[in-house]
């Protein structure tokens, strides 16, 4: 991965509509997605990925009224994803969660396996009677997922730009999203970019001096 490219480019705005993921780039991508950590490996997650023509118009269509600026960037991606996140979590999910540890062999010894999950529950219900932010702690979990993914997708040669300029309401309908458990937390365009409108002036970001403490 070249850094020094990486962080003197704006984040496309306009992809290149002809150019498609090559189908074992974006599994190996999928692949990193699933491996993303998650804080006491909750996993709240569930990501829809579009590559049909139809789906990424459900999206493009559905984005909301003062968002139809990002419909052309879903259109000309290559692909679209909805990174959805758990509205709450059911004990149902959790006993998944653990099934799968189990199944998986995360821990050397069965002892380790019960105490981890006995951490766990305290954990979420710290958050859910303390902090009382166990929706935004679980889409916290989400924009990590989101991030990594960024900057997988750059080391395989892709552009990915996330979108927040969508209406949750309209996309978690045409989808049928909320019924699941789940509600969209952001959206991610995939693709190439369109050579003939790439920017090339400089990016913007503050003075190293206004982000830094040394001490
Ligand atoms: C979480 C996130 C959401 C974003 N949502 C949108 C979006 O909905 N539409 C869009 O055109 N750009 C979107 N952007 C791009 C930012 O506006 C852009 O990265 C920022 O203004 C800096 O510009 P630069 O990437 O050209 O340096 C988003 C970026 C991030 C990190």
């Amino acid at each position: 991965m070249d850094l020094d490219k990486l962080m003197s480019k704006h984040l496309t705005r306009y992809f290149d509509g002809s150019k498609t993921i090559p189908e074992e780039t974006l599994q190996q991508l999928l692949r990193f997605l699933r491996s993303a950590p998650s804080s006491v490996n909750v996993q709240p997650n569930h990501f829809y990925v579009l590559s049909t023509e139809a789906g990424k118009r459900k999206l493009a269509t559905n984005l909301g009224e003062r968002f139809q600026d990002n419909a052309e960037k879903v259109m000309n991606a290559s692909h679209a994803m909805i990174l959805t996140t758990r509205t709450e979590v059911p004990e149902e999910h959790m006993d998944a969660v653990f099934a799968k540890e189990r199944e998986d062999g995360r821990f050397p010894d069965p002892a380790t396996q019960v105490l981890w999950e006995s951490m766990t529950r305290d954990f979420l219900n710290i958050r859910n009677t303390k902090y009382q932010d166990l929706n935004h702690w679980m889409e916290k979990q989400t924009y990590m997922a989101l991030g990594m993914t960024m900057m997988a997708a750059a080391e395989l040669g892709i552009d990915a730009t996330p979108l927040e300029g969508f209406d949750r309401d309209t996309v978690d309908e045409a989808f049928g999203i909320r019924e699941t458990g789940y509600t969209t937390t952001v959206l991610m365009a995939l693709g190439y970019p369109d050579p003939a409108k790439v920017y090339g002036t400089p990016i913007s970001r503050f003075h190293p001096d206004r982000l830094f403490t040394f001490l």
